[in-house]
C-alpha cells in the first residue's frame, strides 16, 4: 500500500497524459480539469460485496421490469402502486418510446448505482443512473497503472481482477446485437467523458463513432469505416443524451445525433444501449418507489435500503419537509452532477424561506432526504492522511443475466466540509478493491 502511495504522482501524471480529464462549463466557458486520483483504495470484503451484489441485481432487474411496463402495459399504474400523473409529469418519460420493445426487452444495460455506507456499516442507495452513467473507465485504467507501478501490491493482496469490464461490456452488447458490428457513439472530443468513450471502444473492440461516421438507410444503421467501407451496426452504445440522439424524432437542432436512428431502432434493426426513455426510471422522484417496484415485480423484499426520502408531492410528506427543511437535503429531480443538491443546513433564513415557497409551488420538482452521515475514507493530502466523504458508484450490466462488476468508482469530496462528491464539483476518485477471499 505504501508503495502505491509513493507512486501516486506518477500515476496521476500518466492519467493526465492519457486524457483522464473532464470538461466542465462554468459561466458558459469550457474548462478542462484533471480528475484527481487518490492511491489509497476503498476495500470491500468478499462477504460485503456478495450482499451488495444481491441488492444491486434485484434493484436493476426491478427497474428494467418497470421500464418495460411503463412503455408497455402500465400495470403498476393500473394497480395504483405509483400515481399515474407522477410518472407522466416526469421529463424522463418520452412519449416517442411508447410501445417500442427493445431487443430482448432490456432497457438499462449498463446501470450506475450510487451508494454510500453509513457509519454503522449500513449501505444506502442514493440514486440510480440508467441513462449514460460514466466512470467505469477510471478505476479500470487507474488499476492498470497501479499494477504496473507496484506489481507486488497485487501479489500480496487478493483483489478481484477488474479487467473483465471490457468483456462484460462486450457480452452485454452482443446479447442484444441485431446483426452487425458494435459501435460507441460519442459527441466528440469536448465531451466530459471523451476519454472513457475512446478507452471503452478500444478495450471492447467496438468502433468509436461520431455522428458523421453513422447513417441510416432503409431503417438500417451503418458505420462508414476505413476507406469508406459501409458496415452494418447491430448495437449502438450511445454516449449522448436522448434528446440529441435523432434530430428527426427529438431536438431538431441536434448536430451530434443520427437522423432516422429511432426509426431503425423501432424497426428492430439496431439495439440502443441504454434504451431511449430510461430517464423515467432514474428520475429522482421515481427513486422513492423503487422498493415498491422490487416487491411488485419480483415479489422480494429489498436487500438494500433507500435513503429515507420524502415526496413533497404527498401532502403529509410536504408538511414534514417544510417543517424540517433545515436538517434535510433537497434535490431537484431533473438535475444531475451534484448541481441540484441543496443541504438545508447551509441555508440562511431568507434562503430557507425561498426554498420552502418553491417546494410548495412546484412540489413535483423536488424530493427531500435525511442527511446520511456517511463514512469518510482516508485520502492523501500532500504528505498527510486525511478523512473525506466518499461514495461508491457500482456498475451493473444486464444481458443474458444481470451481473455486478467487482470493482467500481469511489468518488470523494476534496473539500473537508462538503458531502458532495461529484467530479463536476471538484471531487476526486479512488480505485475500489473487492477482495476475492
Ligand atoms: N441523503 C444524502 N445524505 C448525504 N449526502 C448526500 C445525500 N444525497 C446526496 N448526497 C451527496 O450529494 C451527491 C449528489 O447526490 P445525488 O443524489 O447522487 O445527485 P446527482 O444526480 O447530482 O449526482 C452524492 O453523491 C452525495 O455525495
Ligand atoms: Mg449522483
Amino acid at each position: 500500500m505504501n508503495e502505491l502511495i509513493d507512486h501516486a504522482d506518477t500515476v496521476n501524471a500518466l492519467l493526465a497524459r492519457y486524457g483522464v480529464k473532464f470538461g466542465i462549463y462554468k459561466n458558459n466557458e469550457f474548462h478542462e480539469q484533471l480528475f484527481p486520483f487518490d492511491a489509497i483504495p476503498r476495500v470491500i470484503t468478499k462477504a460485503e460485496f456478495a450482499k451488495l451484489e444481491k441488492g444491486l441485481i434485484q434493484r436493476v432487474d426491478a427497474l428494467n421490469a418497470f421500464l418495460r411496463d411503463i412503455y408497455g402495459e402500465k400495470k403498476i399504474l393500473a394497480d395504483g402502486v405509483i400515481p399515474e400523473d407522477f410518472v407522466f409529469a416526469s421529463k424522463g418519460y418520452l412519449a416517442e418510446c411508447e410501445g417500442i420493445m427493445p431487443p430482448k426487452g432490456i432497457y438499462s444495460h449498463i446501470s450506475g448505482i450510487d451508494l454510500v455506507q453509513a457509519k454503522d456499516g449500513e449501505w444506502y442507495i442514493l440514486e440510480d443512473n440508467l441513462r449514460i452513467p460514466s466512470g467505469a473507465s477510471y478505476p479500470l485504467i487507474a488499476r492498470e497503472l497501479c499494477r504496473r507501478a507496484s506489481p507486488k501490491t497485487f501479489m500480496h493482496n487478493a483483489v478481484a481482477d477488474n479487467r473483465n469490464y471490457a468483456d462484460l461490456l462486450k457480452e452485454t452488447m452482443e446479447y442484444v446485437n441485431c446483426g452487425g458490428i458494435r459501435a460507441i457513439l460519442t459527441p466528440g472530443r469536448y465531451n466530459a467523458a471523451y476519454f472513457e468513450h475512446s478507452y471503452l471502444a478500444e478495450r471492447s473492440g467496438a468502433a468509436l463513432a461520431s455522428c458523421s461516421d453513422l447513417f441510416v438507410e432503409d431503417n438500417v444503421l451503418y458505420y462508414r469505416g476505413y476507406q469508406d467501407k459501409k458496415q452494418r451496426v447491430g448495437v449502438l452504445y450511445r454516449r449522448i443524451s436522448d434528446e440529441y440522439l435523432d434530430p428527426l424524432t427529438f431536438l431538431p437542432e441536434s448536430l451530434i445525433g443520427v437522423p432516422n436512428l429511432i426509426n431503425a431502432y423501432r424497426a428492430g434493426n439496431v439495439a440502443i444501449v441504454n434504451a431511449p426513455g430510461n430517464g423515467i426510471g432514474d428520475d429522482k422522484g421515481i427513486y422513492y418507489f423503487v422498493p415498491q417496484m422490487i416487491r411488485y415485480y419480483l415479489d422480494q423484499e429489498p436487500v438494500l435500503k433507500n435513503a429515507p426520502t420524502y415526496l413533497p408531492f404527498y401532502e403529509e410528506d410536504r408538511k414534514y419537509v417544510l417543517e424540517n427543511l433545515g436538517k434535510l437535503v433537497v434535490k431537484d429531480v431533473s438535475e444531475a452532477g451534484g448541481y441540484g443538491v441543496i443541504f438545508g443546513r447551509d441555508l440562511r433564513g431568507e434562503q430557507l424561506e425561498n426554498l420552502k415557497a418553491l417546494i410548495e409551488r412546484e412540489s413535483r420538482r423536488f424530493i427531500a432526504q435525511e442527511v446520511i452521515d456517511f463514512r469518510d475514507l482516508d485520502i492523501m493530502d500532500g504528505m498527510d492522511r486525511v478523512p473525506r466523504k466518499a461514495d461508491l458508484r457500482a456498475f451493473v450490466l444486464s444481458g443474458e443475466t444481470t451481473r455486478v462488476w467487482a470493482s467500481g468508482l469511489t468518488r470523494f469530496s476534496r473539500n473537508p466540509d462538503s458531502f458532495v462528491v461529484n467530479s463536476s464539483q471538484g471531487g476526486g476518485f479512488k480505485d475500489t478493491w473487492v477482495l476475492s477471499r
